[in-house]
């Protein structure tokens, strides 16, 4: 049979970084490819206990068809832990629960976004919603990071000159891949740009509760008077990746439209994993265990910080998250990226090339993201050890 292929995802190839994610199975590989949570910080005790009484106590409810929006106990603890805790939220808000925040993402273009229409982003930038957007029939354009985050003068060059940017997708804080965190100047131009350019902002937000150094900065969201921010959140990087409990919040009209495109996808996010989730905010204390979780990758992220400065010639340049899960390993000049992410395969270390995280899927990158939640603390230095080797002897040719 000759398959014909719709439009948007006939010319969507499987990721080239595949054969890499595949090599995270050979446990003789050291992953610093994974964007996995670390495997300790999952609370399996309590989520036993919880699941155990949901299944015995109120099964049906558990089995049964839910309600596109989500469960209702769980939707009202979210909205209220993010009034509280972030500010966020206004009285035309709405909270829906989402089958992670991958869902929240692709269903925000699928409603706003038509065939052709632009996705603007910072560059480089998170590969599930890249794909997303491309499936939706959207052009991804990108825009350059620079320390402070996605640079404001570039973003509102594109902004002038391309008229059909609908959406500006934004991770603000511990960007994915490069570990980045937009600045407070930075977040506030951003948000007027979007303003004056009448653009919808999804501020993709999975890693803000993991900071373990520095001060805490305010979401997009949290400044949004206007109505033009959709907020993501997710469970996957405090809780259970593999729940599958993420979350958007953004203004009812635009929300009853987001439900509509969510109940062709799944109907609702299964209702077990979203019983245990309520039950676990009501009846544990997952601010005490998000502080675990801090300490753990303050401790893991500070031992690779240790390593690169130790091992890692000067001519590499790499970023200090002050959270999340990722660093940015940025090559000297005459590497060549492949060569090196493949050389480092052979010895066992896995990285991700920063072409992955790419906008453009033609061009190249000088960069690689190494993760420090999944690797054990001997793989750590063992791993960087290795990269360090790796770059002198690429640069003695
Ligand atoms: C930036 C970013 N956004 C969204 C997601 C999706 O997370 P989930 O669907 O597990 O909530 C991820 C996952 O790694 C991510 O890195």
């Amino acid at each position: 049979m000759n398959y014909n292929f719709s439009e948007k995802l006939k010319n969507m190839q499987p990721s080239a970084i595949r054969e890499i994610f595949k090599s995270l199975t050979d446990p003789s590989i050291i992953a610093f490819a994974a964007g996995n949570p670390a495997p300790e910080s999952f609370p399996i005790e309590a989520i036993a206990k919880i699941s155990d009484n949901i299944l015995k106590t109120d099964p049906v409810k558990a089995l049964q068809y839910g309600i596109t929006e989500g469960y209702p106990k769980l939707r009202e603890l979210v909205a209220k832990r993010l009034d509280t805790k972030f500010g966020i939220g206004r009285p035309d808000d709405m909270t829906i629960i989402v089958s992670g925040g991958q869902q929240g993402i692709e269903l925000t273009c699928k409603t706003l976004c038509n065939e052709g229409d632009t996705v603007l982003c910072e560059n480089p930038s998170f590969i599930g919603s890249l794909n997303s957007f491309r499936s939706n029939g959207a052009v991804v354009k990108g825009i350059p990071m620079n320390e402070d985050g996605i640079d404001t003068a570039l973003l509102e060059e594109a902004l002038k000159n391309d008229p059909k940017v609908k959406l500006l997708y934004l991770i603000p804080t511990f960007q994915n891949p490069t570990g980045r965190t937009m600045s407070l100047k930075t977040r506030c131009e951003v948000y007027e740009l979007a303003v004056r350019y009448g653009v919808i902002i999804l501020e993709d937000n999975p890693y803000g509760e993991l900071r373990f150094e520095g001060k805490e900065l305010p979401t997009l969201k949290s400044m949004d008077t206007e109505g033009i921010v959709v907020y993501c959140g997710s469970f996957s990087k405090v809780l259970s990746s593999g729940m599958r409990i993420g979350f958007l919040c953004a203004n009812e009209k635009l929300m009853q439209k987001i439900v509509v495109a969510k109940q062709g996808e799944d109907v609702h996010t299964p209702m077990l994993p979203q019983m245990i989730c309520a039950d676990y905010i009501e009846q544990y204390d997952l601010d005490a265990h998000i502080k675990s979780i801090q300490d753990l990758y303050r401790h893991k992220c500070g031992i690779m910080l240790e390593a690169l400065d130790r091992y890692m010639p000067d001519c590499v340049k790499y970023t200090r998250p002050e959270g999340g899960l990722f660093l940015w390993c940025t090559l000297p000049e005459g590497i060549e990226l492949n060569e090196f992410v493949q050389a480092a395969l052979k010895r066992k270390v896995a990285v991700v090339p920063g072409t992955a995280f790419n906008c453009d899927t033609e061009a190249g990158s000088d960069a690689f993201r190494v993760t420090y939640a999944t690797p054990t603390e001997e793989q750590i230095t063992e791993g960087i050890k290795i990269l360090g080797e790796l770059v002198t002897e690429f640069m003695k040719g």
